[in-house]
């Protein structure tokens, strides 16, 4: 088999997008528009490096993917790796969903943007779609996710000074420890010094007791915490947790800021997190997978009680909102979701992830965690997770070292049973590999699970 593949990937792009309706029928299928070099994972990985284009990135492993298709992506040299990244909650529908693809075609060969003050068709479209789906009165889309929190905070101390009448200069906002978001993102990412300022108060995650203490502060005007935090390292809460958020909210007359960027749409068995428990948050962050892992969109859900109130114009986290081809994919991606009932999979394939996993908690396991599959394992302090990373990598799967010694295995929502199985025995021959005992575990594990007993050893796909 070839390892090379050095052919114009433009001209496979434009086929691509002929078999949707002929669209691009002007394009030669051949052209040479762009001349195409087939680079190696090395020299992606260089350029990005050694010559100091990029700015800042996590722990990254060296390949350089450059196709994708449902839950596979693969490198320059043509190997195939399951993503168990998936761009953290971006592609829950799988790389380049061909219902999504499709749509955003279309609409990009229709209508992009429309200028303010004009609305597009698809605007209210979505924005009746968004609202009613999630049961809320209005929509307003942000920059980024980021800036989605950070409106959400503005929304909530807008709110705050004209409900319930805190004087500005006091107006507070009660921040759960670990939050991914944050003004001073990385002190509060990892607790560390110089404290956080501008009126936030930090609390413990998963501490209904230091919640009902802090959200009683009569200048207090929200509360931001998420159903589940994925960047700390997949931290579920005690089960009740939302629901006593929630009630304490409702006691202190505080406004909950629920930051679903990366658990919601489906990624932790259920459309929602906070469905879970079936509790309703005063604000709702949506963005990631709402991109149907094609084209960025995000915003917040609220009631008019918080959105009819006059805004700041001049925010830069507030989008112009006039973006059909956002909305286009957007929609789309939240009909896939449901019709394809993407949250069912991610909760019947993350139980069995976590239930084969845990077979395996010895030595070198310490903890598997998750809902759905948004999941970690926690490898003991001895053993270094990005090195098991490497590894799995070298055996055909891709995941993300969050911490020293704990892993996200977060597969696109779209993964099949024969897929789901075949990726757990991955894991595991790479987990007990890193177990003393492991030899003699994994003959177990594998009496036990008839299906993997059947499994060849696993070897990189080319
Ligand atoms: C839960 C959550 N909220 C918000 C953000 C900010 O998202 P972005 O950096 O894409 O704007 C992140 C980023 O990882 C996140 O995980």
């Amino acid at each position: 088999m070839s390892l090379s593949r050095g052919s114009c990937t433009l001209r496979a792009a434009v086929s691509k997008l002929n078999s949707f309706g002929k669209i691009f029928e002007g394009l030669p299928s051949n052209s040479s528009l762009v001349s195409c070099r087939q680079i190696s994972s090395q020299e992606v990985f260089e350029r990005e490096l050694e010559h100091g284009y990029e700015t800042h990135r996590f722990q990254p492993l060296e390949n350089g993917i450059n196709r994708s298709s449902g839950v596979f992506v693969w490198d320059t040299e043509g190997r195939r790796y399951y993503d168990f990244v998936s761009s953290d909650s971006m592609v829950n529908h799988g790389h380049c969903h061909p219902r999504i693809f499709k749509a955003m075609v279309e609409q990009a060969a229709k209508l992009t943007y429309s200028s303010q003050p004009f609305y597009s068709d698809v605007t209210g479209e979505f924005e009746e779609h968004v609202t009613q789906l999630f049961k809320y009165d209005k929509w307003l889309p942000t920059v980024t996710e980021m800036a989605g929190v950070k409106a959400a905070c503005k929304l909530a101390k807008n709110w705050g000074h004209a409900v319930k009448e805190i004087e500005s200069s006091k107006l507070k906002i009660v921040l759960a420890e670990g939050s991914s978001w944050g003004p001073y993102r990385r002190p509060i990412n990892s607790n560390v010094n110089p404290p956080i300022t501008g009126n936030f108060e930090l609390i413990p995650y998963d501490d209904l007791t230091a919640a009902d203490e802090a959200l009683a502060d009569p200048s207090v005007c929200a509360f931001v915490a998420e159903p589940i935090q994925s960047e700390a390292g997949v931290l579920v809460p005690k089960d009740g947790y939302l629901k006593g958020v929630r009630e304490l909210c409702t006691k202190h007359n505080v406004l909950w800021i629920a930051d679903e960027v990366q658990t919601g749409l489906g990624r932790t068995g259920m459309r929602l997190a906070v469905d879970h428990e079936q509790v309703k948050p005063d604000l709702l962050i949506l963005g990631r997978a709402l991109s149907g892992g094609m084209y960025p969109i995000s915003g917040i859900l609220a009631n008019d009680s918080i959105m009819s109130l006059e805004l700041p114009h001049d925010d830069e986290s507030w989008s112009r909102g006039v973006d059909p081809l956002g909305y286009r994919i957007a929609l789309e991606a939240l009909q896939v979701l449901e019709e394809e009932k993407l949250a069912e999979n991610a909760s019947k394939f993350g139980n069995i992830l976590r239930e084969e996993l845990e077979k395996l908690l010895k030595q070198s396991i310490k903890s598997v965690r998750g809902k759905g599959l948004l999941n970690a394992v926690v490898l003991d302090d001895s053993i270094d997770a990005t090195n098991v990373c490497c590894q799995l990598k070298d055996e055909g799967l891709l995941a993300k070292p969050i911490d020293d010694h704990t892993i996200r295995l977060a597969p696109p929502l779209v993964i099949t049973e024969d897929q789901i199985y075949e990726c757990i025995d991955i894991i595991k021959s790479v987990l007990l590999a890193s177990d003393p005992e492991g030899g003699s575990l994994f003959v177990e594990a594998c009496y036990e699970s008839a299906f993997l007993a059947t499994l060849k050893p696993q070897t990189p796909i080319l």
